[in-house]
């Protein structure tokens, strides 16, 4: 029977099937940078607890930098046998420095081992996500200010409603991804606790200064609680959570970028970097790039999913289950990574057909609640108003006009309240700029958010 960490009660060898399917090195070798740096700073607080001498420690830590050398170098093959990446680097470190190897798992379980390990790796990864997030959000701010002019049709119920400026459309997503950025931010605050001493579930009996070990690591805090510490994968569903929105939002703005870009709208054309053709159909240039970052939402709300439900009946504390939880993760991360690296690009590279977005606010009547708003601001009530301005679009229709081409008269026809100047009132640069409130689209207003914005994006990604 071949030997494990754990086999001392056994008489039987381990089932080949089991062994496969109980193995997670497969998928969390990719930890072992973590797996190692928490073990250098058990080591070191074994050491402060007595419990490793100064050369034993020593020992220790230079084992474990040559095991992490020669990983880095793919000098190690991972194999089921090695059940996981806490057990691979362990059964290495023996190897190399004999059974004081065995030393470093007292007062620490692979329960609180991989809590500690998913926390690390999730700390550094979000950091790198959110430096990712800042870089697109500044593509989305350069194109938006380069297109500072461009005057396109805003919808609702995909209507054409009221004209907008493409760059305060724009500016719209910025919102969300900062607000995705700050649910990142406090993702990261939450889960800064250290949760190694926890031991399997009820803490451990050495003297192991968990504050010690946090400080080494770069935890702001410990957990509190041992059970809870080995138990909670809260931090791992947050940022999946937090994932899924900021996917939400980028499938939003690729199902635009689709619609934008058909030959119906016409609205954007990207470039042939970041478009791709068909096999069959020469003519075809596809915004796959878009299509994908919508599509793969889909797995990322999986992966929430999937962990949810793997959390959601566990009694307390670990149980195997959890192991579910890595690849979710991972998962999300590359995936999120992937569309943040790409997005900007394909946005900065993207040619505005500005005359095209400017001719579709010219039919559809954008301009119906000016007209409205004409009246209403002379006096007349707003439901009133609103009437009035529906029979004018009603009379453009029968006529094939549209409201600029009214002639005083017929405007007069329709209510004395409309004096001369309703011809002005209803042009589409004015229907925007008159939009000056906070937040709005008239052009004043959103040069000033984007020199705001501008400001925050300089103080940084978080
Ligand atoms: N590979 C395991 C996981 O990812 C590590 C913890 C194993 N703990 C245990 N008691 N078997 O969850």
């Amino acid at each position: 029977m071949k030997h494990k960490a754990w086999s001392g009660r056994f008489k039987e060898a381990t089932n080949k099937l089991v062994e496969e399917m109980n193995a997670s090195i497969s998928f969390d070798k990719r930890l072992y940078k973590f797996d190692i740096l928490g073990s250098i700073a058990h080591a070191m607080t074994l050491k402060k607890a007595g419990i490793l001498s100064d050369k034993e420690a020593k020992k220790i830590i230079n084992g474990l930098k040559s095991v992490e050398k020669e990983i880095d170098a793919g000098k190690i093959e991972f194999t089921a046998a090695m059940e996981d990446i806490h057990m691979a680097v362990e059964s290495r470190l023996t190897e190399k420095i004999g059974a004081l190897g065995g030393k470093l798992h007292t007062g620490r379980s692979r329960n609180d081992q991989v809590a500690l390990d998913i926390r690390l790796f999730l700390k550094d990864q979000i950091f790198e996500i959110i430096h990712l997030l800042h870089g697109f959000r500044q593509a989305l701010v350069d194109v938006a200010e380069v297109n500072m002019d461009v005057i396109m049709p805003g919808y609702t119920h995909l209507q054409r409603a009221q004209p907008v400026l493409l760059s305060h459309h724009l500016l719209a997503y910025y919102e969300m991804f900062v607000r995705d950025a700050g649910r990142l931010i406090d993702c990261l605050d939450r889960m800064d606790e250290m949760p190694l001493g926890a031991g399997a579930l009820a803490g451990s009996p050495y003297k192991l200064d968990r504050h010690y070990t946090a400080g080494l690591i770069g935890f702001s805090r410990v957990t509190e609680n041992s059970l809870d510490s080995v138990s909670d994968r809260d931090f791992i569903i947050e940022f999946l959570s937090a994932a899924s929105i900021m996917m939400v939002h980028f499938s939003r703005l690729s199902e635009e970028i689709i619609l934008w870009s058909s030959q119906e709208f016409g609205f954007v054309e990207l470039s042939d970097a970041f478009s791709t053709g068909s096999s069959i159909m020469p003519q075809k240039k596809n915004p796959d790039i878009a299509e994908l970052a919508r599509g793969k939402s889909g797995r990322v709300y999986g992966n929430l999913i999937s962990l949810l439900t793997t959390m959601k009946a566990l009694p307390l504390a670990y149980n195997k289950d959890m192991q579910e939880d890595k690849e979710p993760l991972f998962d999300t991360v590359d995936t999120i990574k992937a569309i943040l690296s790409v997005y900007g690009p394909m946005l900065r590279t993207m040619k505005v057909n500005k005359d095209k977005m400017l001719r579709a606010t010219e039919t559809g009547f954008l301009n119906a609640t000016d007209a409205a708003d004409y009246l209403a601001s002379r006096g007349v009530p707003f439901r009133q108003a609103h009437e009035v301005a529906g029979k004018a679009v009603g009379y453009c229709i029968e006529k094939g006009k549209t409201l600029d081409m009214l002639t005083f008269d017929e405007w007069k026809a329709l209510s004395p309240v409309f004096g001369k100047d309703i011809k002005a009132a209803v042009s589409i640069k004015r229907s925007l700029n008159t939009r000056k409130v906070y937040g709005g689209t008239a052009l004043e207003t959103v040069k000033k958010r984007l020199k705001a914005v501008k400001k925050e994006m300089s103080g940084g990604c978080c």
